[in-house]
């Protein structure tokens, strides 16, 4: 699928050592063993708005499977155009329906997601995985969302994936109607594809009316002025990353991230005797950092999951503040964990969610320029958790990188 070179890929007319190149995190997902809870966290507290819903009750054998066990729909979240940027399954009826058992204990994230460039990456990954051995669980396309995906999964059981093309949500809110497309597909296309202007004509023609998807604009009473805009909470999440994870096999994970999917190591931090690795597919410091797994317990994160961090980017210093008080005063509880696991982030709080997840609450993230390199650890901002400025001084990137397209609500 893609040219094979003697001495790598050629991806769009530039070589590479694989046949694709991860561009940002796309999307990320938790499963949570508290739906209602989590949900009032992540949509009524942090904002983001429920774009699809997918029920996975229809997957049981029997009934009985899921008996008790409430709410059997999976909720897709966007705070921006696209379809979804967070993902919230319901950990136990997964597990439920799980037949061939294939969660992995302490895999809690349902998804980790990167976007590539093109829909003839996401084949030639799909390809070039199964040529290398790495495991991946399918390839396809799925709705909700409509991106063409494939997932591989790293050495802990993790599921990354890897796709081109998600939906658009536009100025009326209305996600894409359910039978918007007669096919499923569970495998990789054959390409060249038809572009998505096309699926729309032909749904079109078919009679498929277009205004009967999701509605997600309604966020309730809007009672904060937020840089000139109401809005119903003093701040609006514009990003989201990076994640962190913690490692069992750090050479094996590392190698997995770094030589199979491509991220380059941007920093890596010695901490209580062990390294930290920070990780880039971007110009931002991190995308991804990784920790030894013996650091879960001494920043006392739940033993249910792998995960160490998820980050949620808010416009400023300022939002960062109000939202880190306002979520104090909703009763949500605030951490601060040690600064030096962070680099590149400056003033950062954890947010802990009903599953003991860690959301981390941030507003800047240090760029890299051409030559690679990060800023000296001297030349960064002495970080005082205990007594956070009032207002900060400009840095050389401060409000550089990855904007946010588009109105806030
Ligand atoms: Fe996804």
């Amino acid at each position: 699928m893609a040219t094979q070179l003697g001495d790598g890929f050629d991806v769009g007319g530039i070589r590479l050592d694989r046949p694709f190149k991860i561009r940002r995190l796309g999307h990320f997902g938790f499963n949570s063993r508290n739906m209602n809870a989590a949900m009032h966290f992540y949509r009524d507290l942090l904002g983001f708005q429920v774009t699809d819903t997918l029920d996975f009750g229809p997957r049981a054998k029997d009934p009985s499977d899921l008996e008790g066990l409430g709410d059997t729909k999976g909720y897709f979240m966007r705070y921006g155009t696209d379809h979804h940027a967070f993902v919230l399954f319901p950990h136990d009826v997964r597990k439920a329906v799980d037949y061939n058992t294939t969660m992995v204990e302490g895999a809690t994230m349902n998804q980790i997601t990167w976007q590539v460039g093109s829909l003839r990456e996401v084949r030639a990954a799909n390809d070039w995985f199964s040529e290398i051995g790495i495991k991946v669980d399918r390839s396809g396309r799925d709705i909700p969302g409509s991106n063409w995906h494939v997932y591989p999964a790293d050495p802990d059981g993790r599921r990354n994936e890897l796709f081109y093309g998600i939906e658009q949500i536009g100025w009326n809110g209305l996600s894409k109607p359910k039978n918007m497309y007669e096919q499923k597909f569970m495998q990789a296309p054959e390409l060249p594809y038809m572009s998505e202007a096309e699926e729309v004509r032909i749904a079109r023609a078919a009679g498929v009316e277009m205004d009967t998807g999701t509605n997600s604009l309604d966020q309730g009473a809007a009672e904060f002025d937020v840089g000139g805009v109401l809005l119903p909470r003093p701040f609006k999440i514009t990003g989201i990353g990076p994640v962190g994870l913690f490692a069992e096999d750090m050479p094996e994970v590392l190698r997995f991230y770094t030589e199979t999917l491509g991220f380059v190591p941007t920093e890596t931090v010695h901490w209580n005797g062990q390294d930290c690795h920070f990780l880039r597919c971007g110009a931002e410091h991190h995308s991804l950092a990784l920790y030894p797994m013996s650091l879960r317990a001494d920043l006392g994160l739940t033993d249910w999951s792998t995960n160490m961090a998820f980050g949620v980017r808010l416009n400023d210093y300022a939002q960062l503040k109000n939202a880190i008080a306002w979520l104090q005063k909703k009763g949500v509880k605030i951490r601060y964990f040690p600064h030096e696991l962070f680099p590149g982030m400056d003033y950062t709080a954890i947010a802990i969610d009903p599953d003991g997840h860690a959301v981390q609450l941030y507003c800047y993230m240090e760029q890299i320029g051409w030559d690679g390199r990060p800023r000296p650890a001297d030349q960064r901002r002495v970080i005082d958790n205990d007594n956070w400025p009032e207002t900060l001084d400009a840095t050389t990137d401060s409000f550089a990188g990855e904007q946010f397209m588009g109105p806030w609500g």
